[in-house]
């Protein structure tokens, strides 16, 4: 069986909440992942896995979070073709730069050659009622279909 991992950085546990409601999908559809905090492990570990979604909120003006830094740095020692990965996190509308570090996340695993759902999970604060769904859904498909490649 393949097997996932869900990650994620999270300061007051709203992505950590949208990776929690992940796992929940990804379980639901028959499929196992381990869930872990980006800052309880080293990024190379994603190298043991066929897929991996990884969660970030947004820091500063549209940058990445202080505490995902080191394994944000440590993908660049990675090759990742052959990898299917997915992004998500929350943010909050009000900035200029929505959800900035999913997409400096996103390009950074292209740029290491991850095959990158082009369907990224963007959510403001933490999830509404109808947003939980959602982000099930998003577990779910990334297991259970081949991921589009952007
Ligand atoms: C100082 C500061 C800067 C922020 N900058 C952004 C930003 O540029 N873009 C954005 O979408 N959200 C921004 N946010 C909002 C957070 O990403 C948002 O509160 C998110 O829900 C936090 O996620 P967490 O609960 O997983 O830590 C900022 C929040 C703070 C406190």
């Amino acid at each position: 069986m393949a097997k996932w991992l869900v990650a994620y950085a999270s300061m007051t546990g709203n992505t950590e909440e949208i990776a929690e409601l992940i796992v929940e999908g990804i379980t639901a559809s028959g499929h196992e992942t381990d869930l872990k905090s980006v800052t309880d492990f080293n990024a190379a570990e994603v190298l043991n896995y066929d897929g991996f979604m990884i969660g970030v909120y947004t820091w500063g003006d549209g940058e990445l979070p202080d505490e995902f830094l080191d394994f944000y740095e440590e993908l660049d020692e990675l090759d990742l073709n052959g990898k299917r990965a997915a992004v998500f996190g929350s943010g909050d509308t009000s900035y200029e730069q929505f959800c900035g570090a999913v997409d400096l996340t996103a390009e950074k695993l292209k740029e290491r050659g991850a095959e990158v759902s082009p369907e990224k999970l963007k959510i403001e604060y933490s999830p509404l009622e109808q947003e939980k769904e959602t982000c099930r859904d998003f577990g779910r498909r990334f297991v259970t279909a081949g991921a589009e490649v952007s």
